[in-house]
């Protein structure tokens, strides 16, 4: 399996762009599922998961075609409604093409699933739903079996957590439903927006972007559009919270400051330098070479819902506290078993202690990591370790880097041309 082998101690300087966002990517492709002919979607990031995503597309009988940054796709003549448990399990994100098969088709079998690296994942909020919308819905032999019974019915949907899947997909099935549905405690992320945005311009008519609490009213169809996905949030946070370990002065270009409110300010309060733009982010942490070198602050975080701080985040920011000038403690309400790169990073010299959903960081400084052989666990845990290598003293190895490929394009070339040491090794 191919590996990343990095040597700490450069500091990084330059500019970088961000890619589309991989959360908007994956369910605007399946949005496509909702109304044939040819749809455009721009700055479409080439990642693992988008392909996956697009190998399903085909699988249901879509055909589509990458230029660049811009994928088309037609869903004239859907021959399947079977999301196959091989696929399925490599990508739990697969679990929304649901909404738009029932409500184009009226029917659908997915696989469950399935638990990952992070947690059990279910989607029983995702099922609730769709029983809400006049759908019944069966587990059998691992799949999801869902059918629409006569007509899909407007309902009142109740999210006990802000789930940003199970939004999407009852938002999808909902489209075509008659009379008004409701979404209450609906999830608040920016990709939420985008897909609102691209099915209104499909012809949908949903209220209350941006807010807990949507307002779907039916339609009888829906058009094939344009729509652009947003840039990438967290590898936008990921690049910047990578700088403020490795020190240097880099502005990472085609991001949304906007969507980072809660990293920004805690990596101000770190002693970072941000300088925020329309489109873009200067981050700046000068390490002297001197003894009083910039000392990073150890600084609490508490992951939640957008706007809060996002759990995608957690572990490139533990691989940060860990370089810290203090104690910082991580606490992670989102899932159940997100701290699966605590082990490695350990592997690394850093002092953490894991109490329950904490994580107590104890920094050892900003030269306090060694370099180590190392193994990615899953997608943002493999983030964590690019983080930790960048800082740490002497040669780093990450091995199972299919996991980093899924969300992050590009990331080696972005961090070698910022002037990483950092070199893809395949095997
Ligand atoms: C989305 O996952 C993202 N994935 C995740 O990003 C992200 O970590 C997560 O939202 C939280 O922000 C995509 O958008 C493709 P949830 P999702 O439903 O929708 C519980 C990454 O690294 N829950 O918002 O699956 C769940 O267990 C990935 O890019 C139920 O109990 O997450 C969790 O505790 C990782 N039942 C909480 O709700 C359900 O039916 C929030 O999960 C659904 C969720």
């Amino acid at each position: 399996m191919d590996r990343i082998r990095l040597s700490g101690g450069n500091s990084l300087y330059g500019t970088v762009a961000v890619s589309g966002a991989k959360n908007a990517a994956l369910p605007l492709i399946a949005a496509t599922l909702l109304a044939p002919g040819w749809h455009t979607l721009e700055n479409v990031p080439d990642l693992r998961d988008t392909r996956t995503m697009l190998k399903l597309l085909e699988i249901l009988g879509a055909e589509w075609e990458r230029e660049g940054k811009r994928v088309r796709i037609n869903t004239d003549n859907l021959s399947g409604t079977e999301a196959p448990y091989e696929l399925v399990k490599t990508m739990r994100a697969s679990v929304l093409v649901l909404g738009p098969l029932l409500a184009r088709l009226g029917t659908a079998r997915v696989s469950l699933p399935g638990g990952c690296a992070i947690g059990a994942r279910p989607i029983n909020y995702h099922l609730q739903g769709f029983e809400q919308l006049g759908i019944t819905t069966s587990l059998n032999e691992g799949y999801v079996e869902a059918k629409v019974e006569n007509r899909l019915q407007g309902g009142s949907v109740y999210f006990d957590k802000p789930s940003v899947t199970g939004t999407e997909n009852i938002l999808m099935a909902s489209v075509f439903a008659q009379g008004q549905t409701i979404i209450k405690n609906a999830a608040r992320e920016p990709e939420i927006a985008n897909l609102i945005d691209m099915l209104t311009a499909m012809g949908a008519e949903i209220e209350g972007k941006g807010s807990d609490r949507l307002t779907i009213n039916g339609v009888t169809r829906l058009k094939a559009t344009v729509s652009s996905i947003i840039p990438d949030r967290i590898e936008t946070g990921t690049y910047m919270i990578a700088v403020a370990a490795a020190g240097g002065k880099v502005e990472i270009q085609d991001c949304v400051p906007a969507h980072l409110p809660a990293l920004t300010e805690k990596l101000l309060r770190c002693g970072v330098d941000i300088e925020v733009g329309e489109s873009s982010l200067k981050v700046c942490c000068p390490i002297s070479r001197s003894e009083n070198r910039c000392q990073l602050k150890s600084v609490d975080v508490t992951t939640l819902p957008y706007p809060g701080f996002p759990t995608d985040l957690q572990a490139q920011f533990m691989a940060l506290m860990a370089l810290g000038n203090g104690t910082a403690v991580i606490h992670e309400t989102i899932f159940e078993n997100r701290f699966m790169h605590v082990a490695e990073l350990e592997r690394m010299g850093a002092d953490i202690k894991i109490d329950g959903a904490s994580a107590i960081v104890r920094g050892v400084g900003r030269r306090g990591l060694s370099g180590a052989q190392v193994m990615a666990t899953d997608l943002r845990a493999s983030a964590s370790l690019v983080v930790a290598g960048l800082a740490a003293e002497g040669e780093t190895e990450i091995s199972r880097i299919y996991h980093l490929e899924r969300g992050y394009e590009n990331m080696v070339k972005k961090l070698a041309d910022l002037g990483a040491d950092i070199h893809r090794i395949s095997e």
